[in-house]
């Protein structure tokens, strides 16, 4: 054998997820956020009076500028053929408070191309978000890992069925919205604010 075997090893069918700290004033941003949402509210998603006021935000629009730049990165490298200009994104935001207790259940984004989450306010055992291999409903029975994988956690991740990731405040996950996502319970009474997003493209020639 004059190859080595590591070479002869095709990746297909990756999942890829960005995460990326995008320097804003998160500080900021939560208070703002906070002052717009009130205290009964848990998401901006179900009332339009309040999104509108969440929309008006300077740092709103500011980060949804810069949601628009990264995702035609994001596109070309998942080789979208959309989105191939920053003005060709329609997006869909809002905000998001979870308290203590709160949580939310397996979903994904229909509709849209790309979908994801800046985290405005976090604490270091903030409930995580959890994704879930697209291959999981087609596994007749768990498929143990090896115990080096299992003990680092460390990429790459073959054979996971769940994904965890705490991101710190100001940072950004963007991932295929078809992607099945939960976030597990919040366990402390540090609000965890977050602001997501769908992301649409009908322009895909220019
Ligand atoms: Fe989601």
């Amino acid at each position: 054998m004059s190859q080595s075997i590591d070479s002869q090893f095709h990746l297909v069918f990756p999942v890829v997820i960005l995460e990326m700290t995008l320097g804003l004033d998160a500080a900021a941003y939560a208070a703002d956020i906070r002052a717009v949402i009130g205290d009964g509210a848990y998401t901006t998603y179900h009332d339009a009076d309040i999104n509108r006021r969440f929309l008006a935000l300077d740092a709103t629009q500011e980060l949804i500028g810069g949601i628009k730049q990264i995702a035609t990165v994001y596109a070309k490298k998942i080789n979208l053929d959309r989105g191939r200009h920053p003005e060709d994104w329609q997006i869909n935001i809002w905000a998001n408070v979870m308290k203590q207790d709160d949580s939310h259940e397996f979903h994904t984004h229909a509709m849209s191309s790309v979908s994801g989450t800046y985290y405005v306010q976090t604490s270091p055992d903030t409930s995580a978000i959890i994704f879930e291999d697209p291959a999981f409903h087609r596994k007749m029975y768990e498929e143990p890992i090896d115990a080096r994988a299992k003990q680092t956690g460390d990429p790459p991740y073959y054979n996971y069925n769940n994904w965890y990731r705490k991101p710190p405040a100001d940072t950004l996950l963007m991932w295929p919205s078809w992607l099945s996502h939960r976030v597990e319970r919040q366990r402390n009474d540090v609000e965890r604010i977050s602001v997501s997003f769908n992301l649409d493209s009908r322009q895909n020639t220019k």
